[in-house]
């Protein structure tokens, strides 16, 4: 039988974008706190970011990134089954930042739920959208990260105040019937370590009279985790899917800093051309940077359909991941 063939996958159909209006050079934050465009770029990779106005909530920005992605996958907001929110700064503790969306959007016949998984969170979201979808759940989830770490950064700080933006970035899943080399979310692998969760959080909470909200990270200790869980990441979605790192058309990673991007793309042997880096203009945006990433490389065009795409983030908990994407 025919049928044998085909299987149920979460097809990407759409992507979507926001950015601040307000854009900040390094040159900007240089008359903030005692720094450089030397250290930042040569440390980083960032040349500027974009801060959120006060009507440039989470909320805000998250629904102007989900409506682009359902225009452009052609469906109505009446259509929606489900919408997931990967942020660490959500408007509020509840409502959950997906139903201010939702409402925005008028999604009327969509329920959300926002997901806390610091950077990683866009990578977790979509794991979560696809086992809805393949369990026949709901027709199709729109997953959005959106940020406002400006409103977290201390200013004291200079080591982290100068390496967050705000954004937001969503992609549009559907369930679809397609043949095995065919479209759809491949695999998605999921970790995470709570031991060290005092190496990267924020300050504030319900557990205590702590100073409230800041964000706090030894940026040293992150990084010396970084490539290595990432490459673990990596080569177990590799490995799941029989496939080798030649196989990658384009490594779409969480945009933290170059180094540990090209960290991981020299570890899988990717030339510069095959790797999306965005880091430069929009520094880190936590759960918003890889669906980011992703709307600018469909934008422009290198991120076509057929091409598969390796997607990989860590962050705070730490929780780190990876997907695989053929579009
Ligand atoms: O998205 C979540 C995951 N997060 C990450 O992946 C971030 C991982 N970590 C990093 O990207 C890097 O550790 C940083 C970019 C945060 C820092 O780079 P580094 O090479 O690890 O620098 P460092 O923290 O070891 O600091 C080196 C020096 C220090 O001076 P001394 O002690 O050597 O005299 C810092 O005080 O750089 C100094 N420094 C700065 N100088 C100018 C720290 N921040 C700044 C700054 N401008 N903004």
């Amino acid at each position: 039988m025919a049928d044998q063939f085909f299987i149920t996958r979460a097809v990407l159909t759409g992507t979507g974008a926001y950015l601040p209006e307000q854009i900040l050079t390094n040159e900007d934050m240089a008359k903030r706190v005692d720094t450089s465009d030397e250290w930042i770029v040569e440390r980083t990779g960032i040349k500027q970011r974009h801060f959120a106005g006060p009507h440039e909530t989470t909320a805000f920005m998250g629904a102007q990134a989900g409506r682009q992605a359902l225009e452009k996958a052609g469906l109505a907001p009446e259509s929606l089954g489900a919408i997931i929110v990967a942020t660490s700064t959500p408007d509020q503790m509840f409502p959950a930042t997906a139903v201010r969306i939702q409402a925005a959007l008028g999604a009327n016949n969509a329920f959300g739920f926002d997901l806390s998984a610091a950077c990683s969170g866009f990578v977790y979201g979509l794991s979560v959208a696809d086992a809805m979808l393949r369990a026949g759940q709901v027709k199709n989830v729109l997953v959005i990260g959106s940020e406002v770490f400006s409103r977290l950064l201390n200013f004291e700080d200079r080591a982290t105040c100068v390496l967050f933006g705000d954004g937001a970035g969503a992609v549009l899943l559907e369930a679809r019937e397609v043949e095995k080399s065919g479209p759809g979310l491949l695999s998605t692998h999921l970790y995470a370590d709570g031991a060290l969760g005092d190496i990267l959080y924020v300050d504030c909470g319900t557990d205590d009279n702590r100073t409230p909200g800041h964000l706090v990270m030894h940026g040293r200790e992150v990084f010396r985790h970084a490539v290595n869980l990432l490459a673990g990441a990596v080569n177990d979605a590799l490995a799941e899917n029989n496939l080798t790192a030649a196989a990658i058309d384009l490594l779409v990673p969480h945009q933290a800093n170059k180094r540990i991007i090209d960290g991981v793309g020299k570890k899988l042997g990717l030339p510069a051309e095959r790797v999306v880096i965005t880091v430069q203009k929009h520094a880190n945006t936590s759960a918003a940077s890889i669906p980011l990433a992703l709307a600018e490389a469909v934008q422009d065009g290198r991120a076509v359909p057929g091409k598969l795409l390796l997607l990989e983030a860590l962050g705070g908990g730490l929780t780190w991941g990876s997907a695989l994407l053929r579009l």
